[in-house]
C-alpha cells in the first residue's frame, strides 16, 4: 500500500481520488492540502483522510507520505515538485508539466538529481480506447504512421486561474494541447524526435490575453506529420477524437461525445450527465465510467506498479518536457507565421533519421502505386517505370 498525499481539493485532484480510492483500491489517500482550509476539510471527510491542511510544505513533508500527487493549478507545479525533492517523495503531476520548456526542465533535472519517482499523469494515452489502438499500432496493423491527430475541444475551463495567462502559462494550446501532442507522438513512436511546428491560434470568442482556438501540425524527424486542434469556444460538451492514418490501416476513435451510450430526456431528475456536458435535456450522450474512459483507472494502475517494481512508468517527466518543448515551438510559430524548430536541449530518444522510402516494388522494372478490384470485374495495377518514370495501368480480367 502507499500513502499519498494530495496536493489540490478541485476538479482533477477529486477525479484522481475517486479513482485511487474508487474500487477496491489499496492505495490511501491520507493527507490533503488546498488553499482553503473549509475545501481541504471536506475532501478529507469525503475520502476519509486522517489530515488536511493549509500548507504546502507540510502536506509533503510529513513522515507518513510515500507519494505526492500534485492536482495544483499550473503555476504552482513546480514549487511542489521541488519540495518533493527536498523531502525525497515520489511525485505524480497532472499535465501540462510546466507552464512552458523552460520549468518543465528545472523540473526534470531536480527529480532526476533527487533520485525520485516521477510520473506524469497523461491520463488520455491510458484510456481503453487508446491503449488497444495503440496495440495495433505497435504490432504493425497500421504499417508506417504516417499522420495522427487528435482534437480536443469545450466550452472552455471550470476556474478563474485558467483564464488568467500569467497562472495558467497559455490557453487552450497548453490546457489541451498537452493531451492531443502526447496522444500523436505516441502513435508516432516517442523515440522518433520531433523536429518543427506551424501553428495558427487566436482568441476568437473570449475576453482573454490567451488564445481560445488554434490548430497546429508537428513535423517529426522520420517525416511523419502531428496534427492537433483545440478549443475553449467548442460549444456541445467534450469532443475527443483521434484519428491516426498508416500506410497499412487507419483508425478512428471517438472518445467521449458519442461512445456508444445515447440517451433522450425532458429533464425530469436529470442531472450530472458528463465532463463538460452543456446540457441535462434532450438527446444526451452520458458516459459509462468516466474515469475508466479517460483513462485514470490504467495511469494509475500503471504508475503505482512501476513504483512498487522500481521501474519508469510510461509517462515520466521526461515526456512533459518534450510536450512542454513543442508547445513553446507552437506559441512562437502562432506569432512568426512560419514554421518553428522545436528547442530540445534533453533528447533521449534516435537522431539522424530520414523519410523512409515509400516505393513498393512490382516487378524488376515497375514500382506499384496502386492496386484497385473495379465494379465491373476486373483488377487494375497503376505502375511506374523505374527508368523512365512513365505510369501505365496494367488490366487483369
Ligand atoms: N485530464 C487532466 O489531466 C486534467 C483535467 C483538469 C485539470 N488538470 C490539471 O490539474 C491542475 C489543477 O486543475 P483543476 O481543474 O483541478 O483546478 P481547480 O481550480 O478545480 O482546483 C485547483 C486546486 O488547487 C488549489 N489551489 C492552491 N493554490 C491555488 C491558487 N493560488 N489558485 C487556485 N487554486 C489554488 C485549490 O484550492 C484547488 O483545490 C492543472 O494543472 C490542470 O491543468 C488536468
Amino acid at each position: 500500500m502507499k500513502r499519498i498525499a494530495m496536493l489540490g481539493s478541485g476538479f482533477i485532484g477529486r477525479f484522481y481520488a475517486d479513482s485511487l480510492q474508487g474500487q477496491r483500491s489499496k492505495d490511501k489517500i491520507i493527507s490533503i492540502y488546498s488553499r482553503r482550509e473549509e475545501a481541504a476539510k471536506k475532501f478529507a471527510t469525503d475520502y476519509q483522510c486522517d489530515r488536511y491542511t493549509t500548507n504546502l510544505e507540510e502536506a509533503i513533508a510529513h513522515p507518513d507520505v510515500d507519494v505526492v500527487c500534485i492536482s495544483l493549478p499550473n503555476h504552482l507545479h513546480e514549487e511542489a515538485v521541488m519540495l518533493c525533492c527536498k523531502h525525497k517523495k515520489a511525485v505524480l503531476t497532472t499535465k501540462p508539466l510546466g507552464r512552458n520548456a523552460a520549468e518543465a526542465k528545472r523540473m526534470l533535472l531536480a527529480v532526476e538529481e533527487a533520485g525520485i519517482f516521477n510520473g506524469y499523469l497523461e491520463d488520455l494515452v491510458y484510456t481503453p480506447k487508446f491503449l488497444k489502438s495503440y496495440e495495433s499500432v505497435k504490432n504493425g496493423a497500421l504499417g508506417r504512421i504516417l499522420w495522427a491527430k487528435s482534437r480536443e475541444a469545450h466550452p472552455g475551463p471550470h476556474s478563474d486561474w485558467f483564464w488568467d495567462i500569467e497562472k495558467a502559462g497559455g490557453g487552450c494550446i497548453l490546457d489541451l494541447g498537452c493531451h492531443c501532442i502526447e496522444i500523436t507522438r505516441t502513435y508516432i513512436g516517442k523515440d522518433i524526435k520531433p523536429i518543427e511546428v506551424m501553428c495558427w491560434a487566436d482568441t476568437q470568442v473570449k475576453p482573454i490575453d490567451a488564445e481560445d482556438h488554434s490548430i497546429g501540425l508537428i513535423k517529426y524527424e522520420n517525416g511523419a506529420m502531428a496534427q492537433f486542434e483545440v478549443s475553449w469556444t467548442f460549444r456541445g460538451g467534450l469532443d475527443l477524437r483521434d484519428e491516426v492514418m498508416g500506410t497499412e490501416g487507419t483508425i478512428w476513435v471517438n472518445n467521449f461525445l458519442r461512445t456508444g451510450l445515447e440517451m433522450f430526456t425532458t429533464g425530469k431528475g436529470a442531472d450530472y450527465v458528463a465532463e463538460k456536458a452543456e446540457s441535462n435535456t434532450g438527446w444526451l450522450f452520458p458516459v459509462g465510467d468516466e474515469l475508466n474512459e479517460l483513462g485514470y483507472n490504467h495511469m494509475f494502475a500503471e504508475m503505482f506498479n512501476c513504483m512498487e517494481n522500481g521501474t519508469s512508468p510510461r509517462e515520466t517527466f521526461y515526456d512533459g518536457y518534450i510536450v512542454n518543448a513543442i508547445i513553446d515551438a507552437a506559441y512562437k510559430s502562432a506569432k512568426s507565421k512560419s514554421w518553428e524548430p522545436i528547442q530540445l536541449d534533453i533528447w533521449r530518444g534516435k537522431t539522424g533519421l530520414s523519410k523512409e522510402s515509400h516505393l513498393i516494388e512490382h516487378d524488376k522494372d515497375h514500382y506499384l502505386i496502386k492496386e484497385e478490384m473495379t465494379h465491373y470485374g476486373t483488377k487494375k495495377l497503376i505502375l511506374k517505370n523505374k527508368q523512365t518514370g512513365k505510369i501505365i495501368e496494367k488490366v487483369i480480367e
